[in-house]
């Protein structure tokens, strides 16, 4: 019985080496150790035997099933283990390769221009505020200091709805709401972003609808370096930190002294070329110190209190910066256009 089972591991452990899949395996454990295996057989034949006997061969079967036991589970892993690297080998994904792009939204450069404005001057500590689209004659003129005579006023510049009412032609009708909002916790500093309107032609470079983002800073001992020193951070801002600004003498009815800003030529930077029609320079805004009446009509001492304020033009801004030469293609919504705004394939 002895060499029985002697020989029982040795079969069993040739088969069992040379197996390679879990099917085989099983019939193995089964031909070798199962109920009709020549194994069970000498077990239940073990009655007969003597004492003595019962003991070596009990203890030989012992061993050797012990032994195939542990042949067969190593077996199975191994066989487990090859499967699972061969599954892996063949579902293997090169990480490199670029995904599809997925198509996503972007912000319409307008309003990408207008935030970063935004930033900008919340990061000085001015309010950003909002008003109406259509507010009264009186905000957008009277107040201003726009005398009834001034051609602004005439109906054939300015979208009225009624005669008192119009849909606003700059966000200037925003210094008056602000200062009149204002009166009891001076000094202020603020901008306001919004659409305008005016009745002009569309073409290239005007538009009936634009926007503009107006500032306004009012407090005591509030000076023209203020405002210099302000716009020329924000022309570094838009522009690119070379820029240089200059002041040139203008005329606005509710600033004194009014100026309109030229920031250099980032496309020649100075020396001329077609973008600043060979001056080295390109206007860029419009601004002064508040005028005393603006001042006083809102409520303000004036000779206690001194203000400055500007107007700039979100889509000059914006076609500036990015050299778009047409006006009508921030407002026509063209997907090809559109998509080199995508800040996430910049
Ligand atoms: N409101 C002026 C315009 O639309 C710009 C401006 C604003 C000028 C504030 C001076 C001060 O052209």
């Amino acid at each position: 019985m002895i060499e029985k089972l002697e020989e029982i591991k040795n079969e069993a452990q040739k088969e069992i080496s040379s197996c390679n899949d879990e099917v085989t395996l099983n019939n193995i454990k089964s031909k070798y150790l199962g109920k009709k295996s020549a194994f069970t057989e000498i077990m239940s034949n073990m009655s007969s035997l003597s004492q003595e006997e019962k003991r070596e061969v009990g203890s030989k079967s012992n061993e050797v099933r012990t032994y195939l036991q542990e042949l067969l589970e190593n077996k199975l892993k191994e066989i487990k283990d090859t499967l699972l690297t061969k599954q892996l080998e063949k579902d293997k994904i090169d990480i490199t390769l670029p995904s599809k792009k997925r198509r996503t939204g972007t912000l319409h450069p307008l309003t990408q221009v207008r935030q970063e404005i935004e930033d900008l001057f919340i990061s000085m500590g001015y309010d950003v505020v909002d008003g109406p689209e259509i507010d009264t004659d009186a905000n957008c003129f009277e107040l201003l200091n726009l005398p009834a005579s001034h051609p602004a006023r005439d109906a054939q510049d300015s979208f009225y709805i009624t005669e008192e009412m119009l849909l606003r032609p700059h966000t200037s009708a925003m210094q008056v709401r602000s200062m009149l909002a204002n009166v009891e916790k001076k000094p202020f500093k603020l901008i306001c972003p919004g659409k305008t309107y005016r009745r002009d032609d569309d073409d290239a470079t005007h538009s009936h609808q634009f926007s503009q983002v107006e500032g306004l800073v009012v407090g005591e001992n509030i000076s023209l370096s203020d405002l210099k020193g302000t716009l020329e951070l924000f022309a570094k801002k838009m522009f690119g930190k070379d820029r240089e600004i200059r002041f040139r003498a203008s005329y606005f009815p509710f600033t004194e002294p009014s100026y309109e800003v030229d920031v250099s030529c980032f496309g020649c930077n100075k020396k001329g070329c077609s973008m600043c029609k060979g001056t080295g320079w390109i206007e860029i805004l419009g601004c002064g110190m508040v005028h005393p009446n603006v001042l006083e009509n809102c409520g303000f001492d004036h000779t206690k209190y001194q203000g400055f304020a500007f107007g700039v033009g979100i889509e000059r801004v914006t076609m500036l910066k990015y050299g778009i030469n047409n006006l009508k293609l921030l407002y026509t919504n063209d997907y090809r256009f559109l998509k080199n705004f995508d800040r996430k394939e910049m």
